[in-house]
């Protein structure tokens, strides 16, 4: 609490346990309150549960976030195309944030030269771990360069709904080679198209909501060149598909560019449907914007 306040707000506070992606909180300079709240919800309320026994405080970091996944067999990679997740419940990224309420690909700050550098500091000096499979690496993009906010050993989630679209090769013969250590005898094939999911969610998440909502409109999937949906909250109740999480669906899509992915993405969006849906209007937008004024 101490640390907190003498920084005076100005930090990042993480719940040190798994908390599925909402144990962060960023807290603005002067916003000690802020700051003491979340160090409270976490380690008295146990909003976390046990993830928030210990938290982490540390240095406050400015810049846009990627997602860079990569392919490791323990001695070789394969880089997968960048991506950036839309972590925060509302438009604007305000509000708590969620698993990832959408993403695109990919990341309009992820230029080639920006690639080499992640590879360069981050990527190759990772090469020593004996690890295979697939390594998550969450960056953010500063004046000072790429710096690592997280490592995680699984696919991002909603990252891998707009970069798998975009890798041409069969995907099982890559898991096979991680497995074999024979990365080094493939290479990814790369769409170049971009990528859009939008995360339709319960009404209320990341609170509490509500299950068992019949959802409609899935068809419409095979109306919408290049698109498709995910299913992550959905179960099969009586021979309809109902909601059964936060997260229910990802609608995604492909497009030329990325205003033709978005525009593809939202229409699906738009036309799939269950009681309580809620989705952010702004995925993909702020590149967009970034994109336009080039
Ligand atoms: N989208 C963030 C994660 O998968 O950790």
């Amino acid at each position: 609490m101490n640390h907190a306040i003498s920084r005076n707000g100005n930090c990042v506070i993480k719940a040190d346990g798994l908390a599925a992606g909402k144990g962060v909180t960023v807290v603005d300079n002067d916003d000690v309150e802020r700051a003491i709240t979340a160090i409270e919800q976490a380690m008295i309320q146990k909003v976390f549960g046990e993830a928030g026994k210990t938290v982490i405080i540390e240095e406050r970091l400015f810049g846009e976030e990627a997602s860079i996944m990569i392919f490791v067999d323990g001695e070789h990679y394969l880089i997968m195309p960048s991506s950036q997740d839309h972590k925060s419940i509302f438009d604007g990224d305000k509000g708590p944030n969620t698993g990832g309420m959408g993403a695109y690909s990919p990341a309009h700050m992820i230029t080639p030269q920006m690639m080499q550098q992640i590879e360069d500091k981050i990527v190759k000096p990772n090469e020593e771990i004996d690890y295979h499979g697939v390594l998550y690496i969450g960056l953010i993009i500063t004046a000072d360069g790429p710096k690592v906010l997280e490592y995680n050993v699984r696919f991002g989630d909603p990252e891998t709904q707009v970069v798998v679209p975009r890798i041409k090769n069969d995907i099982v013969p890559i898991m096979l080679a991680c497995i074999d250590g024979t990365l080094d005898q493939h290479r990814l094939e790369i769409d170049e198209r971009a990528a859009v999911c939008v995360v339709l969610a319960s009404h209320g998440y990341p609170g509490k909501y509500e299950k068992g909502k019949v959802i409609d409109g899935l068809k419409y999937v095979r109306q919408i060149a290049d698109s498709m949906i995910f299913h992550a909250g959905t179960k099969i109740v009586g021979g309809q598909v109902v909601t059964d999480g936060g997260r229910v669906l990802g609608a995604t899509a492909l497009g030329e560019d990325l205003a033709q992915a978005y525009d593809r993405a939202y229409q699906l969006a738009g036309l799939v449907d269950f009681q309580g849906k809620y989705y952010r209007t702004d995925i993909g937008q702020k590149a967009l914007r970034h994109l336009n004024a080039r």
